[in-house]
């Protein structure tokens, strides 16, 4: 699966879940921008709150950052106070968008069915969705950790045509290493990142998986990517505390090239 014909381009996105002012995340981007100008062969996204959005586009502007959203709502329009459309985040200039992350299971009543709904939402909108999947601890002890993945990866992208598959973006993420500075070591990765590239073999085939990133998270910092980022299934980091500074941050992106 690590196979040389597949050149995937990895990808690093800064999860900045609930933090961040307007300014502060502007402040960010640009700072961003100049310390990434040579990273080479790494694609990165920042993922802000939805209220700094617009502002960060702006500030990005024709950098090789992306713009990536946290969540979304699969309508289009129409009366779901609260809600973001994925026509709004295209809008504004989004292109990638989280989807199904753990909090949002655990806090905020995500399923993978409704995971799904927005998976086919985002890619029907043109964007690319990064569908979040992964154990947590009492999955992992149980020794249920890959029926869990299998669920959230079979049930999450349901329904979504081959065509569609190369734009999708998995990340894998067991809940036990979010957060809590414990980190799934390389192997654990690897392991689980090969489970999920077979079950896309199985769902799809062998060439369609071996193209789709399948990024991991959980705790990554600048002193580990470079033993997660030589496994061979691992394209890429999903970063959420460690990416709050930006020369930490760009130390992960700059170190998560391949090449
Ligand atoms: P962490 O979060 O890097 O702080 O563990 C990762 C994530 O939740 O995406």
């Amino acid at each position: 699966m690590g196979d040389d014909r597949y050149v995937r381009t990895p990808i690093v996105i800064a999860n900045w879940k609930l933090n961040k002012t307007v300014g502060e995340a502007i402040k960010f981007a640009s700072a961003l921008r100049d310390a990434v100008s040579d990273v080479g062969s790494v694609e990165i996204a920042v993922a802000p709150a939805f209220t700094a959005l617009s502002s960060v586009s702006s500030a990005l502007g024709e950098s090789i950052v992306h713009l990536a959203a946290q969540d979304v709502f699969w309508e289009d329009d129409g009366a779901f106070t609260g809600e973001i459309s994925p026509a709004m985040l295209k809008d504004v200039g989004c292109e990638y968008v989280i989807i199904g992350h753990s909090e949002r299971r655990q806090f905020f009543g995500e399923t993978n069915e409704s995971a799904n709904r927005k998976v086919k939402a985002v890619l029907s909108n043109d964007l690319k969705p990064i569908l979040c999947v992964g154990e947590n601890l009492e999955d992992r002890e149980a020794d249920r950790a890959e029926s869990v993945i299998e669920n959230h990866v079979r049930t999450g992208l349901a329904g979504i045509p081959s065509e569609m598959l190369p734009s999708t973006v998995i990340a894998y993420e067991p809940v036990w290493a979010i957060g809590t500075g414990v980190t799934a070591t390389p192997d654990q990765a690897q392991l689980a990142h090969q489970f999920i590239r077979s079950l896309l073999s199985e769902m799809y085939s062998v060439e369609l998986a071996a193209g789709v990133r399948i990024q991991y998270g959980g705790s990554v910092k600048p002193d580990n990517i470079s033993e997660l980022i030589t496994q061979p299934d691992v394209d890429g980091a999903l970063v959420g505390g460690a990416s709050l500074e930006v020369e930490t941050f760009a130390q992960i992106a700059i170190s998560a090239n391949k090449q």
